[in-house]
């Protein structure tokens, strides 16, 4: 009698633990490299309010974010994904070439004209595609996220190709972005972003490239006296997950989760421009430095420069791929 109230307690605790289980909320944990007033920073912010706020995903979901590299920085964070220590993250696009080379086509150089171009050709067949060319690697992507059109900044004023010679330019980890400062004689550099102001304060590199979003959160005009609007590239994200973990949550949390990061990515892509723009008149504003616009015959000694870069990846990235984006600029 007493062992048969025993095991029926036991199977009682077992059933009751299971409930709990049952109960506990799947965590997300978000973490990205940038500050929280940046597209990406905004967007990750997004995606946990509407999670919260949603009453399918109540007490099923919890969304933590973790920003500035805090939980995990450049080099860590895809590991991270893969092992499972963290569920969400947006990585640049430049970021991803150990996983696949055709993503490597959003750092070519002038291959884009505008965002808009850039929106035209992730949200085509070709673009979209790309979300799920790493599923093999138990990488999912679940949606493209605008930051914007990159600028140079440097401790000189650079006008031309010709002036950024000999100079040390910190670089995302990407061959493609290598390339592109090898091609105009100077030096890259690759460097974690959360190394990027120290290493420009310190004179470990002299200049870099990024938004005007990213550059006045990390107060890099500070330590940069002169921009030059170049427009030259794209730093953009992929939002991506593991496959695995994705795959394995219930159809209605997975279907209401990819419904609302629909609906952040549509807010991202529609503010990132409006933020990048805020973001340069507040360096205006700060009178630490010169933003030197190019004219177009300027701005064409850069595109001519960069362009051997295309002819190095090409057969990586895929001739088709390349085409597909650059009709992009043609609106239909
Ligand atoms: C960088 O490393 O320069 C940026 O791409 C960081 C980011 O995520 O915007």
């Amino acid at each position: 009698m007493f062992k048969l109230t025993q095991a029926l307690l036991c199977a009682a605790a077992v059933s009751m633990a299971t409930l709990a289980q049952a109960a506990d909320p799947v965590v997300i944990k978000f973490a990205h490299v940038v500050a929280e007033n940046t597209p990406k920073g905004q967007g990750a912010l997004m995606f946990q309010k509407l999670v919260a706020a949603d009453p399918k995903l109540k007490d099923k979901v919890k969304v933590e974010v973790y920003p500035n590299s805090s939980l995990f920085g450049d080099g860590k964070e895809m590991e991270a994904l893969l092992l499972g220590d963290v569920q969400m993250l947006a990585p640049s696009l430049a970021k991803f070439e150990h996983y696949t080379k055709q993503v490597q086509i959003f750092d070519l150089p002038f291959l884009f004209d505008d965002l808009a171009a850039v929106d035209r050709f992730q949200q085509g067949p070709q673009g979209k595609a790309l979300l799920t060319s790493m599923d093999d690697k138990g990488i999912r992507g679940l949606a493209y996220w605008h930051n914007g059109l990159k600028q140079l900044s440097a401790n000189k004023k650079v006008i031309l190709p010709k002036d950024a010679r000999g100079l040390k330019f910190r670089v995302q980890a990407s061959s493609v972005l290598e390339e592109q400062f090898k091609a105009i004689r100077a030096n890259p550099r690759k460097m974690s972003f959360a190394e990027v102001y120290q290493g420009l304060q310190t004179g470990t590199v002299n200049g870099t490239e990024n938004t005007w979003s990213n550059y006045e959160s990390q107060k890099v005009h500070e330590v940069q006296p002169f921009f030059t609007e170049t427009n030259h590239g794209l730093i953009d994200y992929m939002v991506i997950t593991n496959s695995k973990f994705w795959n394995g949550l219930p159809d209605d949390v997975r279907n209401e989760l990819q419904t609302l990061m629909d609906q952040v990515t549509v807010e991202v892509n529609k503010q990132a421009e409006a933020l990048n723009q805020t973001a340069r008149q507040k360096i205006i504003d700060a009178k630490t430095s010169e933003i030197d616009p190019l004219t177009a015959e300027q701005r064409q000694q850069w595109r001519e420069a960069m362009r051997p870069v295309w002819d190095k990846f090409s057969e990586q990235i895929g001739p088709d791929l390349i085409k597909a984006a650059e009709a992009s600029n043609k609106a239909s």
